[in-house]
């Protein structure tokens, strides 16, 4: 698989097979991943990665507190702007509204849309998941760096023939796995991330999210 290949066919994948995925291959892309640029090679990256039981016992914990905040902990930076403008906003409801579409869940239907969202936090079914963390002190830059790490896992996933989910829901449930991680004060909790076999039999699956005209983001210039 080339680069090409594993960018056209990485995509959020919001279900996942049970098969599981080895210590070993989540070791060997994370390890891979960490070659990812970061300015001053400052690696401002931690992985927490939980397989097996480990990941069990955090859906556990999770779902547990959710029996009473169903909606978690307001998380420690702003998932979204507060006041996301145009065109952001319309692209944010347009993809949500054409996932919901794909298994017919309407508008109208909260309980549904809410309990398909709350999935997020059994990493959709994903055997293993990710938890990415990084030091308060940490800029724009550095966040920005954490970024590219998540993208080169999610690209050498594909060459395991494995899929991801990129998940800031986690998030909301910062307190639960600052403690069940041991996570220290200084590192703020950023995503999650499920990792496994896609089951592509889910409706939810064959969501291909759309992407602006290169018009909307791109600007080339020749002349001087
Ligand atoms: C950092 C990050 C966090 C995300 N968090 C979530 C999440 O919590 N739940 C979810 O279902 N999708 C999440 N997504 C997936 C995005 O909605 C998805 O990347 C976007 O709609 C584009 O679709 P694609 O990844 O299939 O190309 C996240 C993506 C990124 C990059």
């Amino acid at each position: 698989m080339n680069v090409s290949e594993a960018l056209a066919t990485r995509k959020t994948v919001r279900a996942f097979k049970s098969d599981p995925v080895s210590r070993e291959t989540i070791e060997t892309i994370v390890v891979q991943a960490a070659r990812a640029p970061s300015g001053g090679n400052v690696q401002p990256w931690k992985v927490y990665a939980l397989i097996g039981p480990a990941r069990d016992e955090l859906v556990r914990r999770v779902a547990e507190f959710r029996n009473q905040h169903p909606m978690g902990t307001p998380p420690e930076y702003h998932i979204y702007p507060p006041d996301l403008t145009e065109p952001y906003r319309t692209r944010r409801f347009r993809v949500g509204e054409q996932m919901y579409a794909t298994m017919a869940i309407p508008r109208e239907d909260k309980a549904s849309r809410l309990k398909f969202f709350s999935k997020n936090w059994e990493f959709f079914g994903a055997p293993a998941g990710l938890i990415f963390t990084i030091d308060r002190q940490m800029q724009q830059g550095q966040w920005a760096d954490l970024g590219m790490l998540l993208q080169s896992i999610m690209l050498l996933a594909r060459e395991h023939g494995l899929h991801t989910c990129p998940q800031e829901a986690w998030a909301m449930f910062h307190p639960q796995i600052r403690e069940y991680l041991n996570v220290p004060e200084n590192e703020m909790i950023f995503c999650g991330m499920g990792i496994g076999v896609a089951d592509e039999s889910a409706p939810v699956n064959g969501l291909v999210s759309e992407r602006a005209p290169a018009g909307e983001y791109l600007t080339v210039r020749e002349t001087a």
